[in-house]
């Protein structure tokens, strides 16, 4: 048989599996066995690439790669905290977009005679591929706090930015139409690019890093297609768009999530000035203990737990597991509320949750449980804050104003365990904590649970 015909129905069956693969990610009961079955795809696809004609004398190179990036890759993936996800996704996100720059570039010089769309798709994957680069490195870097994660702005910062865009463009219009002549033009491209990826990050930060990355996940995704469409690679079409239209939709589900529209977002930023004029006095605060918690929680005949970033933190997935087994078997109805941003990573609190067992239909989305939550005895917060912020319900001046909270405050108690008075990933103070009928239950989620559990 024709190898061509072998390496593109190896393709067909890559790009099946990516497929598949993605939809089994929507349940954290298949979610593993569609990672597993793209991985597989993924790697059929690699090995396909490597039996082409041209490829094939450099076989050795690719296993060599292939065991390396592997090697590399499961001892990532080890190694890497839970709550250090996001940073790692922005790294790979960074990666892939490197990846498509210089396999861009080096189009330009593999490719003799240049037409206008081969110019034109070089031209597209560097700078995708540039700003994916730097833009994902600046994510990583402010997730990781390298960087400040508040957004650093300067004056003429968007038309710095818009008039930088404008310049990549039209420089890369005149490299198109005279290619070979104008190498010095896709030069300053890729320099542009890459300076453009950090100034369009920095100014975006505190409770906007979410969209960010989903933003820079479809990025990588356009820049593998644009690739794809140069190399005449159906496999790297396929799978950029469907990395670019997973992002897309992601981002989309993220802005809705927090009532922002994505032009607010990338240009008008999450403003350091709004954060500093936050820090007032806002009443006084109620505490106690985990043993006086545990006299209301065992008079409870419903509780919702909250679970946030500090629960990732604390890794205390196992002890509220436990602690819900312990509330059911004294006859209270357990809930738990998820809010699409709590955490560091979207579906962060469902795969904290799924680690521990707790089961699926025990989750409930913001908006029903937000419907039923006046008839809550407990509200339990383990370790979120901005998700539960009551000034993005109530305070027009709020630099979250407008973003859906789980209204936590409208239950008969809430608990807050955390563990100072310290402000969320936003940076902006809570008027939850002095409310009426809020106590604070300070101390490591963890310690606290074990605590409450052992009263039980
Ligand atoms: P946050 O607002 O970040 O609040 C987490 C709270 O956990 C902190 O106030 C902290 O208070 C507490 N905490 C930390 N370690 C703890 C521990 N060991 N034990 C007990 N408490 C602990 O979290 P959230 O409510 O989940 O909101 C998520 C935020 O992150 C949103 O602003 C969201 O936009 C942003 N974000 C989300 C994503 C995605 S996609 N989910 C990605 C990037 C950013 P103490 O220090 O006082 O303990």
């Amino acid at each position: 048989m024709n190898p061509d015909v072998v390496i593109n129905l190896a393709y067909l069956v890559s790009c099946v599996s990516f497929i598949f693969g993605l939809k089994m990610l929507q349940s954290p009961l298949t979610a593993r066995k569609g990672n597993a079955i793209s991985a597989a795809g993924m790697l059929l696809a690699a090995f396909a690439t490597s039996m082409n004609r041209e490829a094939l004398p450099y076989l050795w190179s690719f296993l060599i790669f292939l065991a390396g990036g592997s090697l590399i890759g499961i001892f990532a993936a080890k190694r890497v905290k839970m709550t250090a996800m996001p940073e790692m996704v922005a790294l790979l996100h960074g990666f892939g977009g490197l990846a498509s720059m210089l396999v861009g570039w080096s189009i330009y010089h593999a490719t003799p005679d240049l037409s206008l769309f081969t110019s034109i798709d070089v031209f597209l994957s560097i700078f995708i591929g540039g700003v994916t680069f730097t833009g994902s490195m600046v994510a990583w870097a402010k997730l990781s706090e390298k960087l400040p994660g508040r957004p650093l702005v300067f004056s003429w910062q968007k038309f710095f930015n818009l008039s930088l865009i404008a310049l990549v463009i039209v420089l890369g219009v005149f490299y198109c139409t005279d290619p070979k002549e104008s190498y010095f033009l896709l030069l300053w491209v890729i320099l542009g690019s890459l300076f453009l990826g950090v100034t369009m990050i920095i100014p975006i930060g505190g409770a906007d890093m979410p969209v960010v990355i989903s933003l820079l996940n479809s990025y990588s995704g356009l820049a593998a297609c644009t690739v794809g469409l140069v190399l005449e690679n159906n496999l790297l079409i396929v799978s950029g768009a469907l990395v670019g239209a997973n992002g897309v939709i992601l981002s989309s589900i993220m802005c809705k999530a927090m009532n922002r529209s994505l032009a607010h977002i990338l240009f008008s930023g999450f403003s350091s000035s709004d954060i500093q004029g936050q820090k007032q006095q806002m009443g006084e605060i109620k505490t106690m203990t985990p043993q006086d918690a545990y006299f209301v929680l065992e008079a409870a005949k419903s509780v919702v737990i909250v679970p946030g970033y500090g629960l990732a933190v604390a890794q205390a997935q196992h002890l509220v597991r436990e602690l819900e087994e312990r509330l059911e078997e004294n006859g209270a109805e357990v809930q738990f509320a998820i809010h699409p941003v709590a955490g560091r990573m979207p579906g962060h609190m469902n795969v904290l949750l799924a680690e521990a067992n707790v089961p699926y239909d025990r989750l409930i989305e913001m908006e029903d449980i937000n419907r039923t939550m006046s008839n809550v005895d407990v509200c339990m917060v383990i370790g979120a804050n901005d998700v539960v912020n009551t000034s993005a319900r109530d305070d027009a001046k709020s630099p979250v104003y407008g973003m859906p909270i789980i209204e936590v405050d409208r239950a008969k108690h809430v608990f807050v365990l955390k563990r100072s008075m310290s402000t969320g990933f936003a940076g902006i103070e809570n008027p939850l904590f002095y409310k009426e009928n809020t106590t604070m239950i300070f101390g490591d989620a963890k310690e606290t649970l074990q605590a409450i559990i052992a009263e039980f």
